[in-house]
């Protein structure tokens, strides 16, 4: 039994669910993320974006695909942590990329569920209004760039990692910096700093305060 214990969640098993469900995530996160960049062109062509996507990743069966890819991702990713073999800089890298994705996913998507729990329909508004009040916003800001910035930055580091191509890992990284700050200045109009619905200001103000 025990045996049958450890050879499930083995390093190679956790490796290769790890990989299986990033792979999974990572679909969704390009069409995610693209939405997201699509707040360059105003709140109501990304909602717009949005509403179509969504009759894809809301579809039950897909949604809980998702889930449960995110929920893989986040324990065989913890998991292989505590292998103790000395890593190089570029295995740190894909490591504390990874953590902080972890961090953000699950705070991401917990917030997102509970908005969706108090019937706030979780469009551009949802993460407009940490983006654009204040305090909230020295928050978020971080918040949404480094997410982005680390998703880049751990496929960088895995692929030069499988082909040691570094020009490669550096053109996957710059691309993640220019779709970060894109995001940003999109959800925040050039640092303009956009109305938001006084409902998603109220959820907002009831974690990080301001009038
Ligand atoms: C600046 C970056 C991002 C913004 C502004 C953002 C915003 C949002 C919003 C508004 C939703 C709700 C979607 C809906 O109601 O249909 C959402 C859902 C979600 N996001 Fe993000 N997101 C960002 C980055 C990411 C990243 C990097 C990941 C993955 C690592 C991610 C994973 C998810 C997941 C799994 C959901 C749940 C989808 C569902 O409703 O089933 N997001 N995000």
């Amino acid at each position: 039994m025990t045996t049958i214990k450890n050879n499930l969640f083995s390093r190679s098993n956790a490796k290769k669910l790890h990989y299986f469900s990033g792979l999974t995530l990572a679909v969704f996160i390009a069409f995610h993320l693209f939405n997201q960049l699509y707040s360059l062109a105003g709140p109501a062509a990304h909602i717009e974006m949005m509403e179509t996507f969504r009759k894809l990743y809301r579809h039950p069966v897909l949604e809980t695909l998702l889930m449960v890819a995110v929920s893989f991702q986040l324990i065989t990713g913890i998991s292989m942590l505590f292998n103790k073999r000395k890593k190089n800089r570029i295995e740190k890298l894909q490591i504390y990329s990874g953590l902080y994705l972890s961090y953000f996913l699950l705070a991401h998507v917990a917030a997102v569920l509970y908005g969706r729990y108090l019937q706030l329909d979780t469009n551009f508004n949802f993460a407009a209004a940490g983006l654009n009040d204040d305090p909230a916003m020295l928050y978020f800001i971080p918040y949404y760039f480094f997410a982005v910035l680390a998703i880049f930055l751990h496929v960088a580091a895995i692929h030069y990692l499988k082909t040691g191509s570094a020009l490669v890992a550096w053109i996957i990284g710059s691309i993640g910096v220019l779709v970060a700050i894109g995001i940003i200045i999109g959800y925040t109009d050039s640092f303009h700093f956009r109305k938001v619905p006084a409902e998603y200001l109220q959820f907002v103000r009831a974690f990080f305060g301001g009038s």
